[in-house]
């Protein structure tokens, strides 16, 4: 199969999948629709779905023939799905006025414009928290399994983590006073910002699919290290995007980060260095994939693409 077909397989599995698992309007028996059409507006809005296409690539890796390989995408699934309820919280939350106050995210109206603050607010603690439900119903024949996968998750998720790296981005934005507009954020605040709340969920989405495709422990180690170096690119080149590319092709607001003070890798790095260094943490993470057995080629390009992605 080449990497385009693939490449829709696995979307349309992921979507199929996202729609059967998280509450659905129609059938939830009781309570405000409200909050499960806020879910889905920010949820089903279309995504890159980056981390699910990672967790079912890596899972694939275990794989000896194709019939294998199409167990353990489904069997990872869940995983995924878990994965980009978790991601869409921190959207959802990012997004908020008290945060990086945005209108527009996946093309739509962010979902505190399109419902209000509150219902974004509790759609987002919706999300994170259908996330761990789905593992545990999911996976609950597989109690060792369901266990490994909750760990990785909340680890990525946490304060450490997601949650610590979004806290550093606020901090580090600039404050209003005398001493101009930048950041006085240092390279290395920006690495912390950078390696949690972004490349934490990268992390945990190649080790949940390593975990579910029955990797052994210096796989998974190998592919933590790959997703901490794909998630600080990954950034990265969020960071150049927001500086040079249109707000329609981006799906949302261009130009934001400058505007806000933030610190990226644009404000203290400047574009080019910022390009040279994003392709070179997608070589070393390549460079690790390679290393792993199995039939590394979808995984290769699929990272290989999130350096050249135009949004
Ligand atoms: C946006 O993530 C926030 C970052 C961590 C850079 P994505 O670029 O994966 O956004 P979607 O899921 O495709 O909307
Ligand atoms: C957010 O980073 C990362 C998250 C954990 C949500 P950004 O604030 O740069 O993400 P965008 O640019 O709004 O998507
Ligand atoms: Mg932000
Ligand atoms: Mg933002
Ligand atoms: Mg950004």
């Amino acid at each position: 199969m080449d990497f385009p077909t693939k490449l829709n397989s696995l979307l349309a599995r992921f979507e199929a999948s996202l729609d059967s698992l998280v509450p659905a309007l129609p059938a939830t028996p009781a309570g405000p629709a409200r909050i499960h059409a806020a879910m889905r507006h920010s949820l089903q809005a279309g995504g890159k779905r980056i981390r699910p296409l990672l967790a079912l690539a890596a899972a694939g890796l275990g794989a000896r023939t194709p019939e294998e390989s199409f167990q353990l995408v489904a069997s990872a699934l869940p995983a995924a799905v878990a994965l980009e309820c978790i991601h869409t919280y921190s959207l959802i939350h990012d997004d908020l006025p008290c945060m990086d106050d945005d209108d527009l995210r996946r093309g739509r109206p962010t979902c505190h414009r399109a419902f209000d603050e509150a219902t974004a607010l509790l759609a987002g603690d919706a999300l994170l928290t259908e996330a761990f439900v789905i593992l545990a119903t999911s996976y609950a024949g597989r109690s060792d399994i369901a266990a490994a996968l909750v760990r990785v998750v909340a680890d990525a998720a946490s304060g450490l983590r997601l949650v610590g790296g979004q806290m550093q981005d606020l901090m580090a934005e600039r404050r209003p006073g005398p001493g101009g507009l930048a950041s006085t954020a240092s390279a290395a605040d920006l690495d912390f910002i950078h390696l949690n709340k972004t490349a934490a969920m990268l992390e945990a989405s190649l080790m949940c699919g390593g975990l579910v495709g029955g990797l052994a422990p210096a796989e998974l180690d190998t592919l933590r290290h790959a997703g901490r170096e794909l998630g600080l690119a990954f950034q990265i080149v969020d960071d150049v995007l927001d500086a040079t590319t249109d707000t329609a092709t981006l799906g949302k607001t261009a130009g934001k980060d400058a505007r806000a003070g933030k610190a990226t890798y644009v404000s203290i790095h400047g574009i080019t260095t910022a390009g040279r260094l994003a392709a070179e943490r997608t070589e070393a993470a390549l460079a690790l994939l390679r290393s792993l057995p199995g039939d590394t080629a979808f995984l290769l390009e699929l990272a290989g693409g999130m350096l050249v992605r135009r949004k």
